[in-house]
């Protein structure tokens, strides 16, 4: 069975970011297959990666509910889900790329989600590991678009309003019917080594504790300004270190057989 990485928090703290930084992690230091799954409907983790994506989940769907595909002959509909579902994978030698696409319109979807959560978890166990990059609110999880996270990363920059927006979206994951086995939250573009005594006192007024912190990085900026794929910034980058640093502690040791006992949830 895979191992489930989710990125969620408020627009622009750097989700898609460090989802293509884990994404390099897992290819690069621990060898594993891997599933980038880019569920926002800016679809950007692609650019993130140096990937380019021809057809998204939701050209599937669209098609499905405006009767729009033309079935091969003998072939179930059902089938014929999958086979679109392959067709959208994107193969890169060491990771796969799937785009979501846009959310659906006005009208019934719950037919086609509910092939598409099907083939997406079926999809899911050819990859030891699925990276799942979410758009700012949290759509995609709200409706399923996966059934189980190992791991959420809840990604937060260090301000008032960042600190109040995490705690909110903590708090909305645990309405989600999905299961959530750990969180952790996690402060991204950090200015300094002190925070601000604010941001200080809201942190622990709202009980939140960071696992992590990544510092603001140049590089990272420079890279999306300029159009550079995460995969090619320098390995000594001082975010991807302390993001591998991070991980190491989190995901599986020693092959996924290992999964047993998780840390305790935020
Ligand atoms: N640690 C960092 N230091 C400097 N810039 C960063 C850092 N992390 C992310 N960024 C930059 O911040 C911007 C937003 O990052 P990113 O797109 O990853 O955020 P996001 O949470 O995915 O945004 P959205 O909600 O719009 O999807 C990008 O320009 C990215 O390069
Ligand atoms: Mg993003």
């Amino acid at each position: 069975m895979s191992f489930t990485i989710a990125l969620a928090g408020k627009g622009g703290t750097g989700k898609t970011t460090l989802a293509a930084l884990t994404v390099r992690y897992i290819i690069e230091t621990l060898g594993e297959s891997t599933l980038g799954v880019d569920a926002d409907p800016n679809s950007s983790l692609g650019h993130a990666l140096g990937v380019e994506y021809e057809k998204a989940i939701s050209d599937i769907r669209e098609g499905v509910i405006e009767k729009r595909l033309d079935l091969p002959a003998g072939m179930s509909k059902e089938r014929y889900i999958e086979y679109c579902i392959e067709e959208c994978i994107v193969e890169r030698p060491k990771f796969d790329l799937l785009v979501m696409g846009r959310p659906e319109g006005p009208g019934c979807y719950c037919y086609v989600n509910n092939l598409l959560r099907k083939y997406l978890d079926k999809l899911g166990t050819n990859y030891s590991y699925v990276v799942l990059d979410n758009e700012a609110g949290m759509e995609h999880l709200s409706r399923r678009t996966t059934n189980r996270v190992d791991l959420m990363l809840v990604v937060c920059e260090p301000t008032v309003v960042g600190v109040l927006t995490a705690k909110r979206i903590i708090k909305l994951t645990d309405t989600l019917p999905l299961s959530i086995k750990e969180k952790a939250f996690v402060l991204n573009k950090v200015p300094h080594d002190i925070l601000d005594k604010k941001v200080e006192d809201n942190l622990l007024k709202e009980g939140l504790a960071a696992k992590a912190r990544f510092f603001y990085d140049d590089e990272l900026f420079f890279a999306a300004s300029s159009g550079i794929s995460l995969l090619e910034i320098s390995k000594n980058n001082p975010t991807y270190q302390a993001l591998g640093q991070f991980l190491r502690e989190y995901l599986p040791q020693g092959g996924l057989q290992s999964v047993v006992g998780q840390k305790e949830s935020i």
